[in-house]
């Protein structure tokens, strides 16, 4: 870590001693992301609740500096924004548009329908029976009507649809999808754009790269093109590992979604490093010592070998966005810093991940500079 942090050290003095210089050369004059990324795409960062009603204001200050775009990563979501049926709570969201918009940037509305973080409510009656088809749709359009309509010409864009289709192509078996069919996607489609014909509307999903998926989803953007529904981009979350996928596999799901017509978008970026526990771990084994111990093999510090290894990677996903940038007109990142990343509580509590450009002192990574260092090096194919 030590030799990376010397390397980055180096370049920030660089820089930062040529910022605002009228004769730095392009690639020196580069400050912060947005600056040097320019057209090619926007860069995002989803923001928390702690963000997000200003407590945090560290993070607050590399977001400001170094992000073009921002997100929420929770507040928006129906459970928070409609707990119970007509009772809305904007004050969060109202919070981060101000935010978004105090500082100029392109705002993301995360996300309409959702099979989770979904009030029950929203499914069942007073007896707690699924409600019938008709009564869902009059929910789905009050709830998208009033949100979007609430910051109508205020967002430029919502994530509409999340996580509708199963990894091997087929629908999720949702509550929306039991009670609605896939009709519940267009319908979402529609309504939001009644909402706001203005804003852009995308498909949003995990594991977007596997190829079956990844065909469900053309096959979707297909579909909704056809009834003539407006649809402008597909937006891969791209929670990956620094094993896997390959951004071989990554090329060809931007390139399929492009190829669709839609505008792509790299949603939730984030790159973990620890292992994935086993699907089938019981109580009794998670509970062991020696188990938790396995799973969570960096709780104080990254070794310098798994730090490199992380920082290629990130390299090589960089280098295929900025090459892909006529394709791409936003990368967000699923958070700040390491410390807030949803990574170190999920698919166990309590770990120490280290996904995001920013550590957990709030410091960028190398990486932030040769991202700078890579787009200044490339023609810019704007995205945006
Ligand atoms: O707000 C409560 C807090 O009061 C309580 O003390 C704490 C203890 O459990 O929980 C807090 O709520 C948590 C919430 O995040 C805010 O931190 C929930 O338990 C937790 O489940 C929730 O997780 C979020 C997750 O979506 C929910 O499914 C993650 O932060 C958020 O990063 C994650 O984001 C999703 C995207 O929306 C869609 N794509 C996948 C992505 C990762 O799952």
């Amino acid at each position: 870590m030590k030799i990376l942090t010397t390397i980055f050290c180096f370049h920030l003095i660089l820089s930062l001693a040529c910022c605002g210089n009228p004769k730095a050369s392009d690639k020196e004059a580069s400050c912060s992301l947005k600056e040097a990324l320019g057209d090619r795409f926007h860069i995002g960062a989803a923001l928390n609740i702690n963000q997000i009603r200003g407590y945090d204001t560290a993070s607050l200050k590399i977001v400001q500096d170094q992000f073009s775009s921002i997100v929420a990563e929770n507040c928006m979501k129906s459970m928070y924004l409609q707990p119970e049926e007509g009772r809305f709570f904007f004050d969060d969201a109202d919070k981060f548009v101000a935010f978004g918009e105090q500082n100029d940037m392109l705002i993301i509305g995360h996300t309409l329908i959702w099979h989770s973080q979904a009030p029950s409510w929203f499914f069942t009656d007073d007896r707690g029976n699924d409600i019938s088809p008709e009564i869902l749709k009059e929910r789905m359009k009050n709830h998208i009507y009033t949100v979007v309509g609430r910051y109508k010409g205020r967002i430029h864009g919502w994530d509409v649809v999340n996580e509708a289709i199963l990894d091997n192509g087929e629908w999720r078996k949702s509550k929306f999808y039991e009670i609605l069919g896939e009709e519940f996607i267009p319908l979402a489609f529609q309504y939001a754009h009644e909402a706001d014909p203005d804003a852009e509307l995308y498909y949003n999903d995990y594991n977007e790269w596997i190829g079956e998926k990844r065909d469900a989803i053309v096959d979707l953007v297909k579909t909704l093109k056809e009834k003539g529904l407006r649809v402008d981009g597909v937006g891969m979350q791209g929670h990956i590992g620094v094993n896997n996928p390959s951004t071989d596999e990554y090329r060809s799901a931007i390139d399929a979604y492009a190829a669709a017509g839609v505008k792509v978008m790299i949603t939730e970026f984030d790159m973990s490093v620890l292992p994935s526990p086993r699907r089938d771990f019981g109580a009794n084994i998670a509970d062991t010592e020696q188990f938790r111990a396995e799973m969570n093999p960096y709780p104080d510090v990254l070794p310098d070998s798994v730090a490199m290894r992380w920082h290629e990677k990130m390299v090589a996903y960089f280098t295929l966005f900025l090459d892909q940038s006529d394709k791409i007109s936003r990368v967000t990142m699923w958070g700040v810093t390491d410390r807030d990343s949803w990574k170190n509580d999920f698919p166990m509590r309590g770990r120490t991940d280290y996904p995001l450009l920013f550590d957990r002192k709030y410091q960028p990574k190398p990486i932030v500079r040769d991202i700078m260092d890579a787009a200044a090096t490339r023609e810019s194919t704007p995205g945006k």
